[in-house]
């Protein structure tokens, strides 16, 4: 595991960005290999996109070749509703982009049978030759994707009933009137996340700190399912000054000696 730490919001987005962008680069995809990235949708990884598709804007990076998965949509959201996941994910970063949209891949949350949609999905990233990189983020309660506390650390992508917290957390989308909350989504598993050849979680905010503790200093969980990427060989943790006020002085000066090696050999992950 490695933990980045960034002194605030912006730089942690900037970091990730570059990370995503130097992978994507690195593996020179093409039309007979793709690069496959796993993505999220909330507020942590808006920061991310914007640079990202700042990134697109220069001629850095093209997405010509890049097939995504994204981790989770409502049921029962209309996929146009503007706090749907598939509103979002156009409007912060594919419309501004040259991915093909056949290649960008969200459930839907309003398929007839629900349970197929997710099966599919499942064979969708098998048939792309699994997931590169998966980007992630997590919520006060530790979930991954809306893996809530509680839900099987081996589970595939299914139908999902949100936890309160997670409904209370989402109010503010929906002009903070609980009843127009979704309480159900499609989400992918934390199997599902795991199987990625390597997985990148965004952490930010001291409202995340105690999740952040309880993903990397304490034991494998399933009540705060994040902590699951403790036993994943590639996950990167990065997060910025604030989310790291729960860790013990020791974790955080220990990950920070790493700050100066961002751009790890492949050998040295064997270390962390
Ligand atoms: P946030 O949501 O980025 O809006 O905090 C993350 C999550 O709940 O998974």
């Amino acid at each position: 595991m490695r933990l980045v730490i960034l002194e605030d919001y912006d730089l942690a987005s900037e970091w990730a960005a570059k990370y995503i962008r130097n992978r994507i680069v690195q593996a020179r995809p093409s039309a007979d290999r793709y690069f496959t990235l796993g993505l999220p949708t909330g507020s942590t990884p808006l920061g991310c996109y914007k640079k990202l598709i700042e990134y697109y804007k220069n001629g850095d990076i093209s997405f010509k070749y890049v097939k995504t998965f994204n981790m989770d949509e409502y049921v029962g959201l209309p996929r146009d509703h503007p706090e749907s996941y598939h509103s979002y994910m156009w409007n912060n970063f594919f419309k501004h982009i040259d991915i093909n949209p056949a290649n960008a891949h969200i459930l839907d949350g309003n398929a007839a049978d629900l349970q197929k949609e997710c099966d599919t999905f499942e064979q969708k990233i098998a048939d792309a030759g699994g997931i590169d990189l998966f980007v992630g983020g997590i919520g006060p309660d530790g979930h991954i994707a809306f893996n809530e506390p509680g839900s099987s650390l081996v589970s595939r992508t299914r139908v999902k009933t949100l936890a309160q917290d997670t409904i209370l957390a989402n109010a503010r989308f929906f002009g903070n009137d609980l009843s127009k909350v979704p309480t159900m989504t499609l989400t992918v598993g934390v199997g599902t996340v795991m199987d990625a050849r390597e997985v990148m979680i965004l952490i930010t905010g001291a409202h995340k700190a105690f999740a952040l503790y309880k993903a990397i200093e304490e034991g494998v969980n399933h009540m705060w399912t994040v902590s699951a990427f403790q036993q994943h060989p590639r996950t990167i943790f990065v997060c910025d000054e604030d989310a790291t006020l729960e860790l013990r002085v020791k974790t955080v000066k220990y990950f920070k000696e790493f700050g100066a090696f961002d751009r790890l050999k492949s050998w040295e992950w064997n270390l962390l």
